[in-house]
């Protein structure tokens, strides 16, 4: 097997290029890392090319800021904590350059994260997707910046709470529930002593744990009562959260996440948002491995914007023998019309 993507470590530096073949030592030194997974390059491969909407040195860059950031803010080090913030300004524009420039293009990734690095990974995340979010709903660049630096900060609360209780697995006490659900109240207040950019930001903090319908904390707030950050937030945050290995929860796929989305619209989470959400990331992303309702298996070879659900699907080998034709389109061809994608395999 031949890696197709490089792996990077915690502080970002490569383990593995893109063209290394894999040998045993090196999958278990993966495995102990606990990685979600690993991109593959192979002859079904061929021809999808997997690119990340920002760079992986940015993605990177990004993370061991959020890193340090913890550590400046637990320690006391308020000056710490200042200029990291100034580094997140400039990790932020470059975010919205790059979503700017890719305007158009379909979010295609299967998110690999390291087990470990989920809360700092999951920031950087939730920033990107809110960014995709933002653009398309055509906020101003002065609202993008806001809404970036929110959704980087939107669990810094979580740095005062005890790491056991937040990595707890199975299911919390009320009492424990009470402890996290205080985070965005930390967050924000926290931002409010230290913090010299727009008040937008802390109360985006403050609210991403509200919910469309009322029934989400601190206060209960509805609809349009919620800061637009907040209701953008909400999304990316759950996107993110439930399709990564946690320690209470195995990966939902992304298909798997867009119905959840689905479902949620108009409940915890704003319709619109979801709407736009669900048009800008791919529920089979390019060069995942999907089985359809006639039994053939394929990789998802490109998807089409407008028509997510009915990729152009690159057929794989039936019990060895190679398929009698190479690719075959679930939105065009009108004798697949009653052909469903019934799972997605990686
Ligand atoms: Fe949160």
């Amino acid at each position: 097997m031949i890696v197709g993507r490089p792996l990077r470590g915690r502080n970002g530096e490569i383990l593995l290029t893109a063209g290394t073949s894999l040998k045993s030592t090196y999958i278990e030194s993966i495995r102990r890392l606990r990685y979600s997974g690993l991109y593959i390059q192979d002859e079904f491969s061929e021809g999808i090319d997997i690119e990340d909407i920002i760079s992986e040195e940015l993605r990177s860059n990004a993370v061991t800021a959020v890193r340090r950031l913890e550590t400046d803010m637990v320690s006391g080090a308020a000056n710490g904590f200042g200029a990291q913030i100034d580094a997140f300004a400039g990790f932020i524009d470059d975010i919205i350059e790059s979503v700017l420039s890719n305007k158009d293009t379909i979010m295609n990734l299967v998110d690999l994260k390291i087990f470990d690095e989920y809360t700092y990974q999951h920031s950087i995340n939730v920033c990107v997707l809110s960014e995709v979010i933002g653009v398309a709903m055509g906020l101003d660049r002065a609202q993008l910046f806001n809404l970036g630096m929110t959704a980087i900060l939107h669990d810094i609360g979580k740095f005062f709470i005890d790491k056991e209780l937040l990595n707890k697995p199975g299911r919390l006490s009320d009492e424990e529930f009470d402890i996290i659900k205080k985070h965005p109240e930390l967050g924000c207040d926290y931002l409010r002593r230290n913090f010299y950019y727009s008040s937008a930001i802390y109360i985006g903090v403050l609210q991403h744990h509200e919910r469309y319908n009322g029934k989400g904390y601190p206060h209960g707030r509805a609809g349009s009562d919620i800061h637009i950050f907040a209701r953008i937030i909400s999304v990316a945050d759950v996107y993110d959260a439930i399709t990564s290995l946690r320690p209470y929860h195995e990966p939902v796929l992304p298909s798997e996440a867009h119905e959840y989305i689905m479902g949620n619209a108009g409940q915890h989470l704003d319709p619109d948002v979801a709407g736009i959400f669900i048009h800008k990331v791919a529920p089979f992303p390019e060069g995942s491995e999907v089985l359809l309702s006639n039994g053939l298996r394929g990789v998802v070879y490109r998807n089409h914007p407008e028509f997510m659900s009915r990729p152009l699907i690159k057929l794989l080998p039936i019990e060895g023998k190679p398929p009698s034709v190479e690719f075959i389109d679930l939105r065009d061809d009108p004798s697949l019309f009653n052909v469903t994608i019934t799972k997605m395999l990686t």
